[in-house]
């Protein structure tokens, strides 16, 4: 098994996300809002992107310095042109335990299938809220929610395991959480995710921050949220916190503001366009497109890798608060 790189703060190196495109159907107000994202915007070009051919050999790197999970992010990484090409490329990489896909849904009606015959296992779709008004409001383009639960549907039917993700704004879409985990529990796992203050533009403030434990209070039926018992990690730093309600059901929990999880952050994140970062926070990462183009060995590409691994300090989360406000890469870049 691969030689075990660490930080500086002695956090293995295990998980790779990869962003394979900085484009979105939707246009999320926390995210991509339209004022910002509108017609005009500069989006990257094709040829700027990565090719299959150079994430594969980036994924092969990363792999070999002991990354064990691969997620695909964007962006809407199911806008890249052929992505089930790209999964099965990923999928026959030895030493690769899970592959995943962070996704808003609304095109698994026609991908769903191919991607899991090309070797995907399982989706994470992204869904704030079933009203329709809020979630058109917060999709920014009045997208329906029903599209993202046809998306699940589909999912489910090709055979993929599901997650939801849904972000918690106050005051925006912190209503209806009970009715989302009652409609969703039995199909997927639902994971809430306190609203963070990635990017620039989201206007991010403490109190649109619904605290995980008044998600709890707010998804029980007495209104406390004693009914539900937190249970085991499934993995070491798992993002997300699990609890289990009266019928058995789980709810996930992310906190990543009200109880950071640095001290187990082992992900390392890659752009479309092949910048790799260390932090979601981070403001600055490493072009590993320029080692690959210059016609880098293996070895090189795999040093250079493990030399930003090793010096790594980043815990923005745990720092929220002692930092004063700096440039911040775009949640589209990055995938979350
Ligand atoms: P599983 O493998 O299914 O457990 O996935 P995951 O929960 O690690 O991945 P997912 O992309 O679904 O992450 C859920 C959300 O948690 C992300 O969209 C982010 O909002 C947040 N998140 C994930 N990783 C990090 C991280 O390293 N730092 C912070 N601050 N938030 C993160
Ligand atoms: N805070 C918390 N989660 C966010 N996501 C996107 N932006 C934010 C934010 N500011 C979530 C998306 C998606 C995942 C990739 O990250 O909703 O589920
Ligand atoms: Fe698109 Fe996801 Fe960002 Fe929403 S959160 S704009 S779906 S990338
Ligand atoms: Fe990891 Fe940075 Fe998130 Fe902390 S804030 S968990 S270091 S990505």
């Amino acid at each position: 098994s691969p030689l075990p790189l660490a930080d500086r703060l002695g956090r293995p190196l295990r998980d790779l996300r990869i962003s394979v495109t900085d484009r979105c159907n939707l246009r999320c107000t926390y995210c991509m809002p339209a004022e910002v994202f509108g017609p005009d915007y500069a989006f990257l070009p094709r040829t700027e992107l990565l090719t299959f051919e150079e994430i594969e050999r980036l994924a092969a790197a990363f792999v070999a310095l002991g990354v064990q999970k691969l997620r695909l992010t964007g962006g809407e990484p199911l806008l890249r042109r052929d992505l089930p090409d790209l999964v099965a490329r990923l999928t026959r990489l030895e030493g690769v335990q899970d592959i995943a896909l962070t996704t808003n849904g609304l095109l698994l009606p026609r991908l769903a299938a191919p991607l899991k015959a090309a070797g995907l296992q399982r989706v994470t779709v992204s869904i704030d809220s079933l009203d329709p008004d809020i979630f058109g409001r917060m999709n920014g383009l009045g997208t329906h929610p029903d599209r993202v639960l046809d998306g699940i549907e589909a999912a489910l039917q090709a055979g993929l395991g599901v997650k939801v993700n849904t972000v918690v704004q106050r005051g925006v879409n912190d209503t209806g959480l009970r009715e989302l985990w009652l409609a969703l529990r039995d199909k997927a796992v639902v994971r809430f995710i306190e609203f963070m203050d990635v990017g620039n533009h989201n206007g991010w403030n403490m109190d649109a921050v619904v605290p995980s434990r008044e998600v709890l209070a707010r998804l029980s039926e007495d209104g406390q949220g004693t009914e539900f018992q937190p249970t085991q990690a499934n993995y070491r730093g798992e993002v997300a916190a699990l609890h289990r309600g009266k019928e058995g059901h789980e709810v996930g929990l992310i906190s990543s503001v009200n109880a950071p999880f640095c001290g187990d952050c082992s992900r390392a994140r890659l752009s479309a366009v092949g910048i790799l970062y260390t932090c979601l926070f981070a403001g600055a990462g490493t072009d590993l497109r320029s080692t690959l183009r210059s016609g880098a060995s293996d070895e090189e590409l795999r040093l250079q890798i493990a030399t930003v691994w090793q010096v790594r300090l980043d815990r923005y989360s745990e720092e929220r608060g002692e930092v004063t406000t700096r440039h911040k890469i775009e949640m589209s870049h990055i995938g979350g």
